[in-house]
């Protein structure tokens, strides 16, 4: 569809999470115009819903060359170590100057200094919290907060279809379908020679997440679109510990923090037996991809739907302190965490692979950043190190508002909706044909099960348009679909690659890392048809 209205701006930023609004205050403080576009309200991104924390080196004998090890060794061989080493160094300041912002870090109220947990993977106590388990919705809180404050241009309820180009291939603003915001309805342009991608996962991708429902991809799909390489897709992490709702149970899951086993709990099996003890040095504080493979092995070997999650002894009193979110959504299940073991099983919950990028976030498009979830700048590897992403989100979002320089561009030549929409309905196949075939355990034949699945509802889409002359209704819904069709075929076909185990992508036809010819990443580009 056509523009039916357009606006300037020097940067646009599209999502509003931890990363899309610390480059767009920075951005702001630089004095560039900076609009932020985002497709449901401020804080509905995956930001809010984080529990643990946000890892740095601030704890005495701690250091940044500590967290780059735990970093590098969770990466399983493919972290780059020169943008690990950016966020492990600069990874203290952008968390003190997110205090600066307004951010209220748990203290220790003698002493005053922040208070630090433990997580999977990590050697040290360093991951600074909020709220006790609330750190995502407080960062949330004080970044929403200050662009209120600060008076930044903001347009909600508004997906980012495409990236505009001008007859140079440079970037040159988005189109966006906008719902209900008066001034700014219907589809219409941000002008502008410097995107922002900060639009988070794509957890939706699969039945059973962590991540809300707006995790759909977006920004992968546009970037795919406009040409730009993606990298590691096939990286999926699986947290360990969600609630366990029942069988088939789809949609965003109850988050049981990695915090939880950081302060002492225990994963026990229905025989109430620790079956990590023994599987890794760390136990249950192993990397996440070795805990959750412990518990899914687990899980076969007894025929049982879910683990468990025993903090029993931590009393009331600290569970009411350090983890009132996990336990108010236990309790609201009808599981009392304080006098019986919790259930748990995995659930999709990040992508360590996404829009490549250089250390200043910058894409293989000229004016196209990325920064947050949806980026790939390389510190995550094969797997990704409990509590690294909302760093990461803050270190190089402060990179990209340090290194944009919008400079002229021509006019818009390129963009808009050419691939045909999916039905809404689409959503809930390609989450099943994704959990079924491209899930936690993967084999050749179950990935090339689900790239027959999604070949079948993409050739139903174009036989649709085709014979109709037209695809689905526009809309969010539609929109939401076709990306979650287009992010996972590239998975997809990333997986099917990889004939190895390494990190989170667990081959069981290749059970084994294979350095010899799998050290290395796949990076992918739509070709033109394609796109
Ligand atoms: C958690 O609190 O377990 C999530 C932390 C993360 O995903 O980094």
């Amino acid at each position: 569809p056509a523009p039916g209205w357009a606006i300037e701006a020097d940067v646009v930023v599209v999502g509003s999470g931890v990363a899309g609004l610390t480059v767009a205050l920075r951005c702001a403080a630089r004095g560039l115009s900076t609009v932020v576009v985002t497709k449901a309200r401020l804080d509905d991104g995956s930001t809010r819903w984080a529990q643990g924390g946000i890892a740095a080196a601030l704890g005495e004998g701690d250091s940044p060359e500590q967290h780059l090890q735990d970093t590098l060794v969770a990466g399983a061989g493919l972290c780059d170590e020169e943008a690990v080493r950016v966020l492990v160094t600069e990874g203290p300041g952008a968390v003190r100057r997110l205090i600066g912002t307004g951010a209220r870090f748990d203290t220790d109220p003698s002493s005053g200094a922040i208070e630090l947990t433990r997580e999977g993977g990590h050697h040290r106590r360093r991951i600074a919290h909020a709220g006790g388990d609330a750190t995502g919705a407080e960062i949330s809180r004080a970044l929403v907060d200050a662009v209120r404050e600060q008076g930044l241009r903001t347009i909600e309820n508004a997906l980012v279809l495409d990236l505009l180009t001008d007859a140079e291939g440079r970037t040159a603003g988005v189109t966006l379908h906008v719902m209900g915001e008066g001034q700014h309805d219907g589809v219409g342009a941000v002008h502008a020679p410097v995107v922002v991608l900060a639009t988070g996962g794509m957890g939706q991708v699969f039945s059973a997440t962590t991540n809300p429902a707006v995790s759909t991809g977006d920004g992968v799909a546009l970037a795919l679109r406009a040409g730009a390489e993606v990298s590691d897709l096939e990286f999926v992490q699986f947290h360990p510990t969600v609630l366990f709702l029942g069988p088939g149970s789809e949609g965003q899951q109850p988050l049981v923090s990695e915090a939880v086993r950081g302060e002492g709990a225990h994963l026990v099996d229905a025989d109430g037996v620790r079956f990590m003890l023994g599987r890794h040095e760390l136990a249950e504080l192993a990397p996440r991809d070795v805990v959750a493979k412990g518990i899914m092995r687990r899980m076969h070997e007894q025929g049982a739907e879910h683990m468990f999650l025993d903090a029993t002894h931590f009393g009331a009193a600290m569970w009411e302190q350090r983890f009132p979110t996990i336990l108010a959504a236990c309790r609201a299940h009808g599981i009392d965490p304080v006098t019986e073991p919790v259930p748990v099983s995995p659930a999709a919950h990040y992508a360590s692979g996404g829009v490549r990028t250089d250390l200043d976030g910058r894409t293989t498009v000229p004016g196209l950043y990325a920064c947050g979830e949806v980026a790939c700048t390389g510190v995550h590897g094969a797997n990704r190190l409990a509590s690294n992403s909302l760093l990461e989100g803050l270190v190089f979002a402060e990179r990209i508002a340090a290194a944009v320089a919008p400079g002229p561009v021509g006019p818009p030549v390129a963009g808009g909706e050419r691939v045909p929409l999916l039905a809404p309905e689409a959503r809930r196949e390609i989450q099943r044909v994704m959990t079924r075939g491209a899930g936690v355990i993967r084999t050749a034949a179950s990935l090339d099960e689900a790239a027959a699945g999604l070949e079948s509802l993409s050739r139903q889409a174009a036989e649709d348009a085709g014979s109709t002359g037209k695809s689905a209704e526009p809309g969010v819904e539609s929109w939401e679909a076709t990306n979650l069709l287009m992010v996972s075929r590239v998975l997809v076909a990333a997986a099917r690659e990889r004939a190895e185990t390494r990190g989170c992508h667990w081959r069981e036809d290749h059970p084994d890392r294979d350095d010899s010819a799998w050290r290395r990443h796949l990076v992918l580009r739509l070709p033109s048809d394609r796109r």
